[in-house]
């Protein structure tokens, strides 16, 4: 494919953010020529002589190398796999083993984490969000479904609140001496909110691939925004030195007991807005910061209310790590639910879940989306995916074990969408409901057969469809229905196989709904064809550094990009690559550096491709 073997013209998949060098904190492994490309700094005075910043736990994971600059110190945890633990959706996964007496006794300050949160200040800047009846939903899964409107918060979320409780505690020598904080996201936006409240100066180290809308929203709140490094490890990495260079006070984002606090007061809240008995609270989980405080607090004061975390399936470290028993590290972590991105939860909110949750639930993208649509017809709000998760995990856990007549609480933590992501939401929204499916029937190549295929597929309502003619014998077509009843649909498959046209059910592919639906039509049998999904990071130089990686060696024979609004563009690549070269090819692709998955033998590219 000879067009992308030359300089690309900046495809969407390569857009960044428009970086200025103002000041020179740059970390040295940077040329002078990328450093005006890739970091924006505007750096305020250090401050003061050191003074020692609250760091987290993981600060192990940084460490200074000997030219000063910051590198990322590979964690020791083991590492897994998110397909290591998958159980159905809405099932009760990752039970912790207590260590104690039921959980009651083994965490250090229970008292401690009652008491602050009780005191917290977090109201200077936080409101108390409503707890509103989902009806809608409520009717539909004969449960009573309150929502915890965290994403009607000052900056859409509830991160503010642990921001602010960690910030409000500060000694007046801290605060001159101001905070920094790395995020791409919310996190961001409270402390900057915070910092604003307190009159304290902020840092907030964000990578370079965080989109200019979101580093701006933070800017506009007061705080300098340095935008660094390729991912939020880097980024992290640059904060926690910096933090020790200006003394200033590093504001983790989940993983400290005064953080965990401030969102514990949302527990409280729920304890006090509810009105008769509550089965369960639903908790989006991240690190773990908004689930600890809340378990924390109603564990205590309501111990017989479930609090039970929810974790996309492909996001699933604290699940992991509660079924492992100890804090594991992902391989790799979904990012559509960019909120709740986390290779590794934090130790204290680890020891506080492993203690106090009843467990997780893990969901799909297709889910999320659906509870986004959800929210969407019951408030008219939209939530970012991170924000409906809860949500998600609420419906399916009622639909999984049969629930009728209870109460249950699904936190709805955030609104920053991404506004690009509203394309792929909508279009997987009716799937997650299970009102759509997305099917493949083969055809004889022979006139009439559509006429008869139409015929049969008679009533449905087809959202969706693809057809090229490829071959002399059969065709494949492609296409969406409506559903309205799983009987509807099963119906639709017998009369389509009664007449002898194979029929397959494509719904539950991610590899069909992101690329091969968009790709149909340009069938050929290609030779030695490897097909591959690469996760591209997000910024200049991406896409040549792939080539450079494979071409000319091997000719590219197929490539499918479709921006959906996640930090890293996830691209569909063929490559012919002869069977003696195989090993050769995957040293390189290794060395490439990006996330990639083999998918050659999936039997859904060798239905629709070949
Ligand atoms: C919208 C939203 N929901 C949930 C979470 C998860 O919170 P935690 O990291 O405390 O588990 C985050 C984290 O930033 C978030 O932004």
């Amino acid at each position: 494919m000879e067009g992308l073997r030359l300089a690309p013209p900046q495809p969407t998949l390569l857009h960044r953010t428009e970086t200025v060098l103002r000041t020179s904190f740059i970390g040295p492994h940077f040329t002078k020529k990328c450093i005006a490309h890739r970091i924006r700094v505007s750096v305020s005075k250090p401050t003061a002589e050191v003074s020692s910043p609250t760091l987290t736990s993981s600060e192990d994971t940084v460490a200074s190398s000997p030219s000063q600059g910051f590198v990322v110190a590979p964690s020791d945890r083991p590492r897994v796999s998110a397909n290591s633990l998958q159980y159905p959706s809405g099932y009760l996964g990752a039970v912790p083993e207590r260590s104690v007496d039921e959980g009651k006794g083994d965490v250090k300050n229970a008292m401690e984490y009652l008491t602050n949160i009780l005191s917290s200040k977090v109201y200077d800047v936080a409101i108390e969000s409503p707890l509103q009846l989902a009806t809608k939903l409520s009717e539909r899964l004969g449960n009573q479904v309150w929502l915890k409107r965290e994403d009607l918060q000052p900056v859409f979320s509830f991160k503010l609140r642990g921001a602010y409780n960690m910030m409000a505690k500060l000694t007046k020598e801290q605060l001159e001496k101001g905070v920094i904080c790395s995020s791409a996201g919310n996190h961001a936006q409270g402390v900057a909110l915070a910092a604003k409240k307190l009159g304290c100066n902020a840092v907030i180290a964000m990578p370079v691939t965080t989109p200019e809308i979101k580093w701006q929203s933070v800017e506009r709140l007061g705080a300098t925004v340095v935008l660094v490094g390729d991912s939020y490890d880097e980024a992290q990495a640059y904060a926690k030195k910096r933090a020790k260079e200006e003394s200033r006070t590093f504001i983790p984002p989940f993983d400290h007991p005064d953080v965990i606090m401030g969102q514990g007061t949302v527990g409280m809240e729920i304890v006090r807005q509810m009105q008769g008995p509550l089965h369960a609270i639903f908790v989006p989980v991240g690190g773990g910061g908004l689930i600890a405080g809340i378990a924390a607090y109603v564990k205590r004061v309501s111990p017989e209310v479930k609090v039970i975390g929810v974790e996309p399936s492909d996001a699933n470290a604290m699940a992991l790590s509660l079924h492992h028993g100890e804090r594991v590290m992902l391989d790799k972590v979904g990012g559509f639910a960019d909120g709740v991105a986390v290779k590794e939860v934090g130790e204290e909110t680890f020891c506080l879940c492993r203690e106090l949750v009843d467990g997780v639930v893990l969901v799909s993208r297709d889910a999320i989306c659906a509870s986004i649509k959800d929210m969407f017809e019951e408030k008219r709000s939209i939530l970012e995916p991170a924000g409906a998760l809860a949500l998600a995990g609420a419906e399916a856990y009622c639909k999984y074990y049969g629930l009728k007549g209870k109460n249950i609480v699904a936190i709805t933590s955030g609104a920053n969408m991404n506004f690009d992501k509203l394309r792929v939401v909508t279009e997987l929204a009716n799937v997650g409901r299970k009102q759509e499916a997305v099917l493949a029937t083969i055809l004889a190549e022979k006139p009439g057969s559509f006429k008869q295929f139409c015929e049969l597929v008679g009533p449905m309502n087809i959202t969706e469809f693809k057809y090229r003619c490829s071959s002399d014998k059969a065709a494949v077509v492609l296409y969406s229905v409506g559903v309205h009843m799983v009987s509807d649909l099963e119906a639709m498959r017998q009369r389509l196989e009664s007449s002898q046209l194979r029929t397959y059910n494509l719904t539950a592919s991610d590899l069909v709904k992101d690329h091969l639906r968009y790709l149909m039509g340009g069938r050929l049998n290609v030779e030695n064809e490897v097909l591959c999904r690469f996760v591209f990071p997000e910024r200049p130089g991406a896409l040549m550094k792939f080539l450079d990686t494979f071409s000319p060696q091997w000719n590219i024979s197929l490539f499918h990009y479709r921006g959906q609004g996640e930090t890293g563009a996830n691209v569909l690549v063929g490559i012919q690559v002869g069977k003696s070269e195989m090993e050769e090819f995957i040293q390189r692709s290794e060395s490439l550096g990006y996330e990639y998955v083999l998918v050659t033998n999936d039997s859904n590219f060798q239905l629709l491709m070949h």
